[in-house]
């Protein structure tokens, strides 16, 4: 889950591995604390104990774990970012992470076809969020347009949301990268090899 954001896994990058991997289990076990002291309430729900059972982005990988690790990654940036002056509400962040894809657990969606997935599970989720686990209006926004800029115009309209969005694509990366058995960094440059081939025929397309 770590991700090298500020000094919270950032130390341990300045050390030996074995420091390094001590200390990412030291900053998960706290983060999962602080995951389950603000939603222990939704990881412990019955349609969350279902979201087990619902595969995402890797052979093992699962809905319940993804929404665990994306709302690790909120937690560590609305930390960072209150560091730097952006108040971001950790209770927000973090309860919005968890229920952003509450909405593949409904069976019509998980088996409708992946384009149709992607875009209707963000609007199923916030009525979820909204009907089953009393969320703010500001975690139904974050969750419904945690897909941003993938299928909606408009961005988030808060903070928290833009948290929530930026820790999912964080994580999604970390699992694609994890199944494909590269890093982060090989899924990073993976996708700016793309770019630049888009690019490039973006640009001879412009000449025709
Ligand atoms: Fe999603
Ligand atoms: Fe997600």
């Amino acid at each position: 889950m770590a991700c090298g954001l500020g000094p919270y896994v950032g130390e341990g990058r300045r050390t030996n591995v074995g420091r390094r991997d001590r200390l990412r289990v030291l900053v998960e076990e706290a983060l999962v604390k602080d995951i389950m002291r603000i939603g222990g309430d939704i990881v412990s729900s019955e349609r969350f104990a279902k979201a087990r059972s619902v595969p995402h982005h890797s052979k093992d990988g699962n809905i319940a774990v993804h929404s665990m690790e994306t709302a690790g990654y909120a937690l560590l940036l609305a930390r960072w970012l209150g560091e730097h002056g952006v108040e971001v509400s950790e209770v927000d962040a973090v309860r919005a992470s968890l229920l952003h894809d509450i909405g593949m657990t409904v069976d019509e969606v998980f088996l409708s076809p992946s384009y149709i997935k992607a875009r209707s599970h963000p609007r199923e989720g916030a009525r979820i969020a909204r009907e089953e686990y009393g969320a703010s209006e500001k975690q139904v926004d974050a969750v419904r347009r945690h897909m941003w800029p993938v299928w909606h115009v408009i961005p988030p309209m808060s903070a928290e949301g833009w948290v929530v969005s930026l820790a999912d694509k964080c994580c999604s990366m970390h699992e694609v990268g994890r199944t494909t058995g590269e890093t982060v960094e090989a899924a990073g440059k993976w996708i700016l090899h793309r770019w630049h081939r888009f690019s490039k025929l973006l640009s001879r397309w412009g000449k025709q």
